[in-house]
């Protein structure tokens, strides 16, 4: 496990996802709530649609894909709603000096 720096926490705005491309994985979606981080796979599980494009729900802390409407739980990266059936990964963020690193395998 490798962390990787993957922007700044400003960079984000509460409530926003945003893509980052890191080495070794494919590319992750970055969700912030609050001053809460969350790093998800990118790419929706039923099709290759990127999730960083959905809806989030701060209350249930998921992450909607656009394209069918499956959820996927950013905390576990499980799909908490049809059609998607498997989950997508999720990694391990720190935060240093407003700084966010990503775990990556
Ligand atoms: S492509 Fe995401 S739910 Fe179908």
């Amino acid at each position: 496990m490798t962390a990787q720096r993957v922007g700044a926490l400003s960079d984000i705005e509460p409530g926003t996802a945003r893509r980052v491309e890191v080495e070794g994985a494919p590319a992750i979606a970055l969700v912030r709530l609050d001053d809460d981080v969350y790093a998800i796979g990118d790419r929706c599980t039923h099709q290759d649609v990127s999730l960083s494009e959905g809806e989030i729900d701060p209350d249930d802390r998921t992450l909607e894909c656009w394209k069918h409407g499956s959820t996927f739980s950013l905390v576990t990266g499980e799909p908490t709603a049809l059609p998607a059936t498997k989950p997508t990964p999720v990694y391990e963020v720190s935060i240093v000096d407003g700084d966010i690193y990503v775990e990556v395998p």
